[in-house]
Parts: structure tokens; C-alpha cells; sequence
């Protein structure tokens, strides 16, 4: 297999004596949707967050294109991008003015074009010229992945990307997402509390428990593995398991 994207080697965050992402290796190759599954405080956004560099790592390392993260974070982070659910923006610009910002920002070529573009596969036609401050959570939700898509990235993080769409939408953006990613090679990190989105979506699952990688593999592979009949039950199953200590 051909060099990973994203390497993690050993990566911890500690937060005071608290350790939210303790000790976990992984790694995210070209054209891959790894989905990062676990119960609320698992660590999941914590981990996202170290790999945009927003936060230090306690231990451990992110290569990214071979590149060390410490050492080549604007590198790295031109060819990177993000979007939650929960990010904030310059509330007081247009759908459009938010868009051709972080054009700018990224060096978009043909930014005119491309935001059109984005506005029409996102369908944000309607919310064009509206004020990003009156916007519904869900059309929020678009214009961050707008936003992200927009600047033609090589690794994507989606942190809850579909937490609040409604449904017509979700399916949408999965299939806009999976065109994506084989036309243009795109890696995905994904994060969702939605069972089924997860087991459509990735071709591979991490499921995260008190900050340790407790089950990896297929969909198929890990309740093959726990015996149950689909993911939601290994969820419910790993998610009530007592820590060990
Ligand atoms: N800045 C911080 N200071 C202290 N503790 C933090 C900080 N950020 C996160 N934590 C803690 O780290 C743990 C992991 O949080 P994180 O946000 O990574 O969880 P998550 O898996 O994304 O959960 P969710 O599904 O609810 O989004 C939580 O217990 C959280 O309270
Ligand atoms: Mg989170």
C-alpha cells in the first residue's frame, strides 16, 4: 500500500492530570474515509484538533504528506481543511462575502466560478446574499462544508458534519462527498453519531473509548468481531464497558 496521507503516531493530549486522547496510532491513506466513532468525550473532536495544529500535542507525533506537522504546519495546512457543525464565522458577511473570504485566504484560483460552483452542488442559491448571523444551523452546516470543499483539499477533517441536515441534505452531501473523493483522491476523517451514515461512509472505522483505540477495522470486520448485528449495537455494547483501569 502506497504511503499514508496521515500518520499518528502515539498521540496523547493531557489536560491538567485528565487524559483525553491517550496514547493512539493511526493512519488515514490516499482516497480514504476513516470514520472516527465513540461515545460523547471519547476524544474524537480533541484529536481533530490537534491534527489542524490548533491545539499542541501532549505527546506523540502527525505526519501529513510525509511532513512533520511541529515542523511544516503551513505546508500542510494549505493542503488541509476543516468543517463542524459547531465552527463559528464572521457573522456580520454574506453566505457569498464568507465564501470569497476564505477564497482569498487560500489563494483560490477562478474564486467567482468556484463559489458558484460550490453554491450550487451545496444548493445555497436561496441563502446567497443572507447574512450568515440568520442563518439556520442546517444551512450553517452547508456553507462550513462549503467552505471546506471550496479550497480543494487533500485531507478533510468533518467533525459532525451532518449533526444537524436534515435528511434530503445528508444524502446528498454523502454521495457529493463520495464522488468527491474518488474523482479527486480526497481523504476524509469523519466524525458522526449517526450508525448508519457511518457504516455507508467509511471504508474504515476507529472507534474511540476514554481516549484509547478500543476496535479498528471494516464496519463488517468490527461486529463481525463483537458478534452483534449491526454498528449501532457495538456502540451501545463498548460504549456502557466500565473503563478499565
Ligand atoms: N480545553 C479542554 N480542557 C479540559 N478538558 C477538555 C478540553 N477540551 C476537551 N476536554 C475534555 O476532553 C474529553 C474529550 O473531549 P472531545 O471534545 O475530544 O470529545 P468528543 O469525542 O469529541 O465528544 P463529542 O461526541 O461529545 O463531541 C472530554 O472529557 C472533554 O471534557
Ligand atoms: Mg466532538
Amino acid at each position: 500500500m502506497s504511503n499514508p496521507i496521515v500518520q499518528v503516531r502515539n498521540l496523547t493530549k493531557r489536560f491538567g492530570d485528565f487524559t483525553a486522547v491517550d496514547n493512539i496510532s493511526f493512519d488515514i491513506h490516499k482516497g480514504e474515509i476513516l470514520g472516527l466513532l465513540g461515545p460523547n468525550g471519547a476524544g474524537k473532536t480533541t484529536t481533530i484538533h490537534m491534527l489542524l495544529g490548533l491545539i499542541t500535542p501532549s505527546s506523540g507525533t502527525i505526519h501529513m504528506f510525509g511532513l512533520d506537522l511541529a515542523q511544516h504546519r503551513e505546508t500542510i495546512l494549505q493542503q488541509v481543511n476543516f468543517s463542524s457543525t459547531y465552527i463559528s464565522m464572521p457573522f456580520s458577511l454574506t453566505v457569498e462575502e464568507n465564501l470569497k473570504v476564505v477564497a482569498r485566504l487560500y489563494s483560490v484560483k477562478n474564486m467567482q466560478q468556484q463559489v458558484d460552483s460550490i453554491i450550487e452542488k451545496l444548493e445555497m442559491e436561496d441563502i446567497r446574499t443572507r447574512l450568515t448571523r440568520k442563518l439556520s444551523s442546517g444551512q450553517m452546516s452547508r456553507l462550513t462544508l462549503a467552505k471546506a470543499l471550496m479550497t480543494e483539499p487533500k485531507v478533510l477533517f468533518l467533525d459532525e458534519p451532518t449533526a444537524s441536515l436534515d435528511p434530503d441534505i445528508v444524502d446528498k452531501i454523502k454521495a457529493f462527498l463520495k464522488e468527491y473523493q474518488r474523482n479527486a483522491g480526497l481523504s476524509i476523517l469523519y466524525t458522526s453519531h449517526n450508525m448508519r451514515e457511518m457504516e455507508e461512509m467509511s471504508n474504515r472505522i476507529i472507534f474511540l473509548q476514554h481516549g484509547q483505540i478500543v476496535a479498528e477495522g471494516t464496519a463488517d470486520q468490527i461486529v463481525q468481531r463483537y458478534a452483534q448485528r449491526d454498528l449501532e449495537e457495538v456502540f451501545l455494547k463498548l460504549a456502557r464497558e466500565p473503563k478499565a483501569q
